[in-house]
């Protein structure tokens, strides 16, 4: 589940419808952040970790409050370099320095566990810790801000027990699931397939006129290879194996809402965050959230298409390591392409955003003349305020995903971050370009792209 979709706009079917050292940068892997070695100091930042045992957080607290230390900030996450310790990300007043250095001290000598990270930096220095590997995506399983059975009280679900206690089932598959395991197929109910049944329906009939070529070019593959069909419920398994052999994006599911930073991480790797339960039988026009409907007729057609796919990947691999104020500006980027995108196509404008391409209503809307529409331009994108509970009045279209994928590249090296970072497909992971030997290796891999390029080029002449 995209939290950029849930948390920001919360509406799929709008409501009128229904440790390496480097040159001036520590890193220290297999700790949650990367900081530059500033002493610019007004709040002092700690990590510490604890064992996983009942009572530790609260006895670790306790130190704090009896030195009357204020935690402006905490957060916390599984421990990379122990499993069964947790790792806490504090933040406290400088004031407090002298006291803290007794609390870490106590940390130390009355905790079961042990201070292994410690440095005092201003939070806007450090660069937040991101998954290198596609296997770190795991962590993201157990970081999710909400989990998919809870519902808000205006969910149209929300009095339905067998709803919820359905809700929880597929919740509890994507928490379980981890990297390189088939996606659980699932029975889905004939009420739960009646419902995708009239979503199928009526958005098929719209695709020919407003969706753009690539969902369409798509879309018959769909049918033909992973079993999309007004009476059937196409398996994540099915559509992510297929997605895999167009471009390499895969599904993975999710248990609930994800941070926007982690949402925009999976991009990075061609991971696409899905939802695997639909919406409520009584409003199949309307779903406060990501559903299957969204994610397999709205995002999957397009992850199938090469130009897209390095788009989207482009939006994630800007988002690892960015400050925070720049994931809200990727987030927002995300948003009005991959979510309420439209591109040029000769002469005319189409869909290509799955907010509009699973919604009839909207879908139909974003084409007439009533909203604005601007060209699609990060700097401007970015910062672009947009409602929450109806229709966008502003849309921005892309001249083509190549050149929306250069622009966001270029946007992406305006972002603050002290290195540049590449994905390796071959080992899954990324890259950080910050020393000369991966520089080197980039460089023998262009170099070996070029020579065969240039072979090709002489043999077509
Ligand atoms: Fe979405």
């Amino acid at each position: 589940m995209d939290a950029i979709y849930k948390k920001v706009n919360g509406d799929c079917g709008p409501q009128p419808e229904e440790g390496k050292e480097e040159q001036g940068t520590r890193r220290r892997r297999g700790s949650m952040y990367l900081e530059e070695e500033t002493n610019k100091s007004e709040v002092i930042s700690c990590i510490f970790s604890l064992k996983e045992e009942i009572g530790a957080l609260a006895r670790a607290l306790r130190l704090f409050e009896d030195k009357g230390i204020n935690l402006i900030h905490i957060e916390s996450r599984p421990s990379r370099m122990n499993t069964n310790e947790y790792e806490f990300f504090i933040n406290v007043d400088a004031n407090c320095s002298q006291a803290l250095d007794e609390v870490i001290n106590s940390l130390g000598t009355q905790i079961s566990g042990t201070v292994h990270e410690l440095t005092r930096n201003k939070e806007k220095d450090t660069v937040p810790w991101f998954p290198n590997d596609i296997q770190d995506l795991d962590r993201f399983a157990n970081q999710i801000l909400s989990y998919g059975s809870e519902l808000e009280a205006d969910h149209p679900g929300f009095t339905d027990p067998v709803y919820r206690a359905r809700r929880k089932e597929f919740a509890d598959i994507a928490y379980n699931y981890r990297h390189g395991q088939p996606i659980p197929k699932v029975e889905y109910t004939e009420e739960e397939k009646a419902t995708w049944g009239k979503v199928f329906r009526e958005l098929k009939t719209l695709y020919p006129t407003y969706a753009c070529r690539e969902h369409n070019r798509v879309f018959p593959l769909l049918e033909k290879y992973c079993g999309y069909k007004q009476d059937n419920i196409p398996q994540l398994e099915d559509v992510s194996r297929f997605l895999q052999s167009c471009t390499g994006f895969r599904l993975r599911p999710v248990a609930g809402l994800l941070s926007s930073r982690d949402f925009l991480a999976g991009l990075a790797f061609r991971v696409f965050h899905s939802t695997q339960y639909i919406r409520h039988s009584s409003k199949p026009r309307y779903t406060p959230e990501p559903d299957i409907c969204h994610e397999l007729l709205g995002h999957v057609p397009l992850f199938a298409d090469p130009g897209f796919a390095q788009f989207s990947q482009e939006i994630g691999l800007a988002s690892l390591g960015a400050p925070d104020e720049y994931i809200e500006k990727l987030a927002t980027v995300y948003w009005f392409t991959v979510e309420f995108g439209l591109c040029k196509q000769g002469s005319e404008i189409k869909a290509y955003g799955a907010g509009l391409l699973s919604s009839f209503g909207e879908l139909q809307y974003s084409l007439t003349d009533k909203p604005q529409v601007l060209p699609f331009d990060p700097e401007k994108t970015s910062i672009q305020k947009y409602p929450i509970t109806e229709y966008q009045p502003i849309y921005f279209v892309a001249e083509s995903f190549e050149d929306a994928k250069e622009k966001v590249r270029k946007f992406a090296g305006t972002i603050p971050r002290p290195f540049t970072v590449r994905y390796n497909p071959y080992t899954q992971s990324v890259e950080v370009l910050d020393n000369t030997q991966r520089l080197r290796n980039l460089a023998d891999s262009i170099g070996s792209e070029m020579g065969k390029l240039c072979e090709a080029l002489r043999k077509l002449a």
